[in-house]
């Protein structure tokens, strides 16, 4: 029988755990086909959680001998998460690992659900509070809905992957093999944000990810251990380091430099006709442009290297580059028309800035570089 361990890190939950640990034993009892455990990973809580669920185990071992504890310093969510998965996988051989909070938020009558969709072939499931049939709870507080609907747009567009609604919510079944392969890259994310890291890196290995709607409800005991300001710091720098965003920004940067020096060698130096200069300089710098985004920018991202296809999509490349010459066109037109020429620069600027590069990295995520 194939086993899952659900990994509950707990730091002060006294009063959720008990109840918890109960509730997720009956919400799995009648499944016949996993063999459900539970690993419970506390980081020395003040308040004794992790000797009230030893005390639990030494109560009744028999009726909870797939009861596990796992204790470890304060270093972070993250941290917990990574030394628990590691024991589980050591110590219990499992097939599926689960992440899961352990205030109550997450509500265990999902497990089946997550466990379903692992049977019929996903690799990653995630509970989500943003696509149809999932919420966030009502009464939390405006500024903490703000972040976490805000928080997940910013990320979903800056790795331009709108499939996926949920990147934050610590509700998650995933196969073992991708936790595997994972540790080395969150080593360095122990906080909140390793949530963030995990899936960016399940994406990378293609792992076939699905979400279910989860009604997420504020806990009613303890209080939330997040850090908003560092959260929030740490995961816009992860999606910033980690999208091709940047990249995508500095092959944009190179390709200003060829069309420009092409354009004074043509135009200065060799003396040829300016509406030459400017085909090939512009040409160049959209070849240029496609073989870095190409091997470099978009590398881990999907286009078919058959011959046919790359030609097919370099033809697509020059069309979306030639309607942002043609977007630029009409808007420096439209702008100097309306407020004068004067200041053509900063116009120049605003519109490369808030019009083409947004429109250049939607559509070469959208139309020449795919996800899977
Ligand atoms: N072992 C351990 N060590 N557990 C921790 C630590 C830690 O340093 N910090 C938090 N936890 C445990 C809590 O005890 C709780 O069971 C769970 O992790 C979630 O922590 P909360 O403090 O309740 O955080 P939250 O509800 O604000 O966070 C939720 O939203 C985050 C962002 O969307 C969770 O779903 C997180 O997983 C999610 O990243
Ligand atoms: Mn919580």
């Amino acid at each position: 029988m194939r086993k899952a361990v659900i990994i509950l890190p707990t730091y002060n939950e006294a009063k959720s755990i008990t109840s918890l640990v109960e509730q997720i034993f009956q919400a799995t009892a009648s499944i016949n086909n996993w063999d459900v455990h539970i690993m419970v990973v506390d980081s020395n809580s003040p308040d004794k959680t992790g000797e009230i669920v030893e005390n639990l185990y030494k109560s009744d071992h028999k009726k909870y001998k797939n009861l596990h504890v796992l204790h470890t310093q304060k270093e972070g969510l993250g941290k917990a998460y990574i030394e628990g998965f590691k024991t589980a996988i050591e110590k219990l051989n499992p097939y599926v690992l689960f992440e899961m909070d352990a205030d109550h938020s997450h509500d265990p009558k999902k497990i089946p659900v997550f466990l379903k969709e692992i049977e019929n072939g996903a690799d990653f499931v995630i509970g989500s509070r943003y696509m149809k049939g999932g919420s966030i709870p009502q009464d939390w507080g405006i500024h903490r809905k703000f972040l976490s609907f805000f928080g997940n747009w910013i990320i979903r567009l800056g790795f331009m992957n709108l499939k996926i609604t949920e990147w934050t919510n610590g509700f998650r079944a995933i196969k073992v093999w991708i936790v595997t392969d994972s540790l080395g890259h969150l080593q360095n994310y122990t906080g909140y944000v390793f949530q963030v890291a995990l899936l960016d890196n399940a994406i990378r290995m293609k792992a076939k990810i699905k979400e279910i709607p989860l009604k997420f409800v504020d806990r009613t005991e303890g209080v939330s251990k997040i850090n908003s300001g560092q959260y929030t710091f740490q995961t816009l720098w992860y999606v910033f380091t980690h999208s091709s965003f940047i990249k995508f920004c500095i092959v944009g940067g190179i390709g200003f430099i060829v069309d420009f020096g092409i354009s004074y060698l043509f135009i200065v130096v060799v003396h040829t006709a300016v509406w030459l200069a400017t085909i090939i300089s512009a040409e160049t710098a959209i070849i240029s442009n496609f073989l870095f985004n190409n091997f470099w920018s978009f590398k881990h991202k999907k286009l078919s290297r058959k011959s046919g296809n790359f030609l097919w999509s370099f033809f697509k490349f020059n069309v979306i580059a030639s309607e942002s010459i043609l977007i630029q066109t009409i808007g420096m037109e439209l702008s100097t028309g309306i407020f004068g020429r004067h200041y053509w620069y900063i116009f120049k600027i605003l519109i490369i800035a808030f019009v083409i590069i947004p429109y250049s990295y939607f559509f070469y995520n959208k139309v020449v570089w795919k996800d899977q």
